[in-house]
């Protein structure tokens, strides 16, 4: 069975290359239009395309896959996902400038001006393709091995103030987004999680998106968290993608190991009653209404934070924090954004995720309270992280 899984997905995505070769490399630039072009590449990305997704993220074949299969089958996959899609927007968002940009001199020209401005056109967005799939290919294929290559340790101080000396000391290692599946194997997540435990955290947190979409690829690294040794504990929140794949059953393959799942509660420590205690919350999914959107239904658990405890939260989106704040929550810690996979170097700000979302990357300060929101481990969409690597925080309370 695996040698015929990987035939199939051998033959399926040859198949494509050589149309995308036939099409773009050995016709005249002027020798089919662009439209026609699209239309020949259109029906392998949506048919071959379409059967690679669905054996590669729905078949149980997935189970089978070895180490070097989802090295050099369903990461070069991935990122040919990745770069035909690029190239796609690119060329789109391309032409419609284009096209608003000649129209008023479209009208002003004769019939065969109009006709030599198309043919020179279509010339120049035929050799555009290429180039930018290919230069699309080479920045997925070299921030494809950036991601992997090693994860980054970022330290932030938590000062408690005199309030809180008690907590002075601590620490606590922030995990998110791991998105256990086909992108991310066992391995990834032992790797990630022997990083976070080499820095012998007292509190280990994983907030949201433990599975990408089936909840049974936790089942190989069950046994790794069920001998899992943090002082105080581990704990989870569930995040969307724990949602697509079937919240209930994640969350009971998670209760057979050392990792607590927050599901709209709070805990407190063995010897810090009185200083600490950490809630943590759903996230709201598919929630449209304004209340749930807005966390509006977790205001009764953020009421329950009491006075001159230190409080975290756990939220899988960082957007519970401006709530958070307002019942003086003092260290809100997030993931989701993966800050968008792709952050422009200069400002963390300057990543994807921040053209939809307001908190994206790293620390957030509002009337002194906290918002931490991590880049992640995993991935969605293809394997590619550019200048964004994932990320273990750890957080030293002083
Ligand atoms: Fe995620």
């Amino acid at each position: 069975m695996p040698l015929l899984f990987y035939l199939v997905l051998t033959a399926l995505f040859g198949l494509q290359v050589i149309v995308w070769w036939l099409v773009f490399f050995k016709t005249p630039a002027g020798g089919m239009s662009i439209s026609r072009r699209a239309l020949i590449v259109l029906i392998p990305v949506v048919v071959l395309n379409g059967s690679i997704l669905w054996i590669l993220f729905r078949s149980p074949s997935i189970f089978a896959l070895d180490l070097w299969a989802r090295k050099w089958v369903v990461f070069p996959v991935s990122i040919y996902f990745w770069s035909i899609l690029t190239t796609g927007l690119t060329l789109a968002a391309w032409s419609v400038v284009g096209i608003i940009y000649c129209l008023p001199k479209r009208i002003r020209t004769s019939r065969a001006e109009r006709q030599a401005m198309d043919h020179s056109r279509r010339e120049v967005l035929s050799q555009g393709a290429r180039a930018i799939f290919g230069l699309s290919l080479t920045v997925a294929g070299y921030s494809a091995y950036q991601a992997r290559t090693d994860i980054e340790v970022t330290r932030v101080d938590i000062p408690c103030g005199p309030a809180h000396s008690r907590l002075a000391g601590l620490s606590l290692v922030q995990l998110s987004d791991l998105h256990l599946g086909s992108l991310v194997g066992p391995n990834d997540v032992f790797h990630a999680l022997e990083t976070a435990l080499a820095l012998k955290p007292d509190i280990l947190v994983i907030t949201g998106d433990v599975v990408n979409h089936r909840p049974d690829f936790i089942k190989p690294c069950i046994p790794f968290l069920k001998e899992l040794k943090v002082p105080l504990g581990a704990y989870a929140v569930m995040g969307n993608h724990d949602f697509y794949a079937g919240v209930e059953e994640v969350c009971r393959l998670l209760a057979d190991t050392r990792v607590t799942v927050l599901r709209n509660r709070k805990v407190t420590f063995p010897g810090f009653e009185e200083q600490l205690e950490m809630m943590g919350v759903d996230d709201p999914v598919f929630g449209w209404a304004e209340n749930i959107r807005n966390f509006g239904w977790a205001s009764g658990l953020l009421q329950q934070k009491r006075p001159g405890v230190y409080t975290i939260l756990l939220s899988h989106r960082g957007k519970i924090f401006d709530l958070a704040v307002s019942h003086g929550i003092e260290l809100t810690l997030s993931g989701h954004t993966h800050a968008g996979q792709a952050v422009l170097p200069g400002n963390k700000e300057w990543n994807l995720s921040s053209l939809a979302l307001k908190y994206t990357n790293g620390i957030y300060r509002q009337d002194g309270r906290l918002l931490y929101v991590n880049r992640g481990i995993g991935f969605i969409v293809a394997p590619v992280r550019i200048n964004c690597p994932p990320e273990v925080t750890r957080f030293i309370f002083c």
